[in-house]
């Protein structure tokens, strides 16, 4: 008997991508998600495929029936990251494959699934050199369990020079510090991407070296590709020069912001003061977005303006889903910070004072929060309000007060 399959997507190519690949071996179902239940009940299907966007009653609803779930990971995004325990499998990526589809049937829960040769997957969870024989050396993250990073953390600003770079390199360090966790920290303000500078770093690769990669990008490249800060986080440096290549398409922005979260339990990334469709694709797949701005009048202003374009492309619903960090701080803005804070619309804010020793490490090459104990005391307090699931399963708070007590 063929099984019956149905697939909750309201993309059309990707409903038509799974039937083109599975139709010969299962009866596939397209159909949109609202209309998951109803058809639930009338076919009576094996297996229930949903794309991210599937809100929790109708998840509750499938298991109550029994139906088992995978989700299709077209993109890896908010709601996906969040999600992903909630359903039985958690993450098949596109191009689907019958055999992964055995597998889910067969009650496999690791995922991504390693099957076959024809799943493009399996090539990506065992590296192995050019001759076939394993990649020595220090993996990188288990694929199995978790499947993707426990937070994408994404930092903006409508405003160049306001701190953003110091933030993102900041929060990395001290994440991986405090965690013990691995820490991707990527550079997507392209064509101005100064984080290499900033960690003085040379790397001889950029993320551009990822154009030529396939969908799903192999561990063995991205260790190639990236390069290991002594504070112990990975930097996926931007391009260096400015030409035409530099601006870099959302496909490839793309690559990085769904290969990334596969290998690292927190990736942090680097923006510019811009709108370009790579600092846009940046956000969407953000499970946290942090706009740092200055305590400035301005500044103020363009936040506004910068928060409402965001909610107008769909990217926040809301404006007290930023959270803002005021950095450079002197205490002598003449501005109240509750007034600030309701001018913004703003539900989380944190302060960073200025302070030229921050100035001083970054000149002499040091991680500031390493080299200033009253930035490092901000930057852990930022880390321990955005990073929950640390919190809970890492020991976090008392690392935490240890490193506040020193
Ligand atoms: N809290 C602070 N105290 C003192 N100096 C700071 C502070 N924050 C940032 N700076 C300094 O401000 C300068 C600009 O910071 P940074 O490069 O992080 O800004 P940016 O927003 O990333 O800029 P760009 O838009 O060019 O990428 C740096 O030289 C840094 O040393
Ligand atoms: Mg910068």
């Amino acid at each position: 008997m063929m099984y019956r399959i149905l697939v909750g997507h309201p993309h059309p190519g990707v409903r038509q991508k799974v039937v083109d690949t599975l139709q010969d071996r299962f009866l596939i179902i397209p159909v949109n998600l609202n209309e998951v239940y109803s058809q639930t009940e009338s076919v009576a299907p094996r297996l229930v495929l949903l794309d991210a966007y599937a809100d929790d009653s109708l998840l509750e609803h499938l298991l109550a029936t029994g139906v088992q779930t995978a989700l299709i990971a077209e993109e890896a995004n908010l709601n996906l990251m969040r999600k992903a325990g909630l359903y039985d499998v958690a993450l098949l990526t596109l191009p689907l494959t019958p055999g992964c589809i055995d597998a889910v049937l067969a009650g496999e829960k690791t995922c991504p699934i390693p099957l076959s040769a024809e799943n493009p997957i399996d090539d990506a969870l065992q590296p192995k050199g050019k001759d076939g024989t394993e990649i020595p050396g220090e993996s990188l993250r288990s694929l199995t369990g978790t499947t993707l990073a426990k937070e994408l953390i994404v930092v903006g600003s409508p405003k160049g020079g306001s701190g953003k770079t110091v933030i993102a390199v900041n929060l990395a360090a001290t994440i991986h510090q405090l965690t013990g966790q691995s820490v991707a920290l990527a550079d997507l303000d392209v064509p101005w991407g100064d984080v290499p500078a900033q960690l003085q770093l040379t790397p001889e690769r950029n993320l551009l070296a990822f154009r030529s990669s396939p969908e799903v990008i192999r561990e063995s490249v991205v260790k190639e590709v990236m390069q290991r800060h002594s504070s112990g986080i990975y930097v996926l440096a931007s391009p260096p020069g400015v030409f035409d290549e530099s601006f870099i398409d959302p496909s490839l922005a793309r690559k990085i912001l769904t290969n990334l979260p596969r290998f690292f339990d927190y990736v942090v990334v680097d923006t510019g003061a811009n709108l370009h469709v790579h600092t846009l694709e940046a956000f969407r797949y953000a499970t946290k977005l942090i706009c740092v701005t200055n305590y400035d009048t301005a500044t103020l202003h363009d936040t506004t303006r910068w928060l409402n374009q965001l909610k107008a492309r769909n990217i926040i619903h809301e404006p007290k889903d930023v959270w803002q960090i005021f950095n450079r701080v002197t205490g002598k803005e003449g501005i109240d910070l509750n007034e600030a804070q309701a001018f913004l619309g703003a539900s989380i804010v944190n302060t960073v004072r200025w302070s030229m020793k921050i100035q001083r490490a970054i000149n002499q090459g040091k991680i500031p929060s390493q080299a200033d104990a009253d930035f490092g005391e901000e930057i852990a307090r930022i880390v321990h309000r955005l990073c929950p699931q640390a919190r809970q399963s890492g020991g976090l708070i008392d690392r935490l007060r240890n490193l506040v007590a020193r």
